[in-house]
């Protein structure tokens, strides 16, 4: 198992507004390369920061695709759901046109949702930067303990998930296969209550978050409060 680059900052400030510059960094290196951007959004509470800090930057344009890694089976327009929170906070407001933004349909349902948004995902190459936070029990995007990862070659590009043990039960999660087609995969971890599984993952133990790498760069973006002490 490849562990990540574990990139330990003072403060979630300080990983923030690092982040924040690296991901428009690697949005100007891809368009450069091949003309757009494709990125994949993180859900959970811990990115807010970073999209509002990407709001500030006025980051994005006509060459940049969002997309997600997970979504809640809920409403398109209820709060809790991760592209709600992204549209909110940044998206909204931002030069990237509505076509480029794709949430996952999931108020169609899981199953449904599922296979509109593998269609979508067919047309698409390697992602420039995979974004993920990672939960307390070493969740990622909603790829779980004792569920489905999605992480056998035949799997499919994304997962209808049932009885996920994070409310809400019923979501959508792009598998491991299908996150590890990208070229950087990035986690944003901060908090105290991460710790245990951050050693639980530094110790080679088969996690969730442990099973997505990018092709060329896996790194953990972590503030102090996470990374256990004397680590
Ligand atoms: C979700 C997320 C999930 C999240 C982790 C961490 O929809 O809930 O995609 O994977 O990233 O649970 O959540 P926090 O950032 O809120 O700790």
């Amino acid at each position: 198992m490849t562990l990540p680059e574990w990139r330990v900052f003072a403060d979630a400030g300080a990983l923030v507004a690092a982040l924040a510059a690296a991901v428009c960094d690697e949005a100007d290196a891809a368009i450069a390369a091949r003309g757009e951007f494709h990125l994949v959004l993180a859900g959970g509470s811990t990115p807010l920061a970073l999209y509002r800090a990407l709001a500030e930057r006025h980051a994005g344009d006509a060459r940049w695709h969002v997309w997600y890694g997970d979504e809640r089976c809920l409403q398109a327009d209820q709060p809790e759901r991760n592209s709600v929170m992204a549209e909110v906070a940044w998206l909204a407001a931002s030069r990237i046109p509505a076509a480029n933004r794709r949430p996952i349909p999931a108020e169609q349902g899981a199953q449904e949702a599922a296979a509109l948004y593998a269609g979508w995902l067919a047309a698409v190459a390697d992602f420039d930067v995979v974004l993920l936070g990672m939960g307390e029990d070493g969740h990622t995007a909603s790829l779980f303990p004792g569920h489905d990862w999605g992480d056998a070659p035949d799997s499919p590009a994304v997962l209808a998930v049932h009885a996920a043990p994070k409310p809400p039960p019923e979501r959508v999660s792009l598998s491991a296969v299908r996150l590890n087609r990208s070229r950087r995969v990035w986690f944003v971890i901060t908090g105290s209550g991460k710790r245990e599984a951050l050693l639980r993952w530094k110790s080679g133990e088969a996690l969730p978050a442990s099973v997505v790498h990018g092709k060329q760069e896996t790194v953990a973006w972590l503030d102090a409060a996470a990374w256990p002490p004397g680590e």
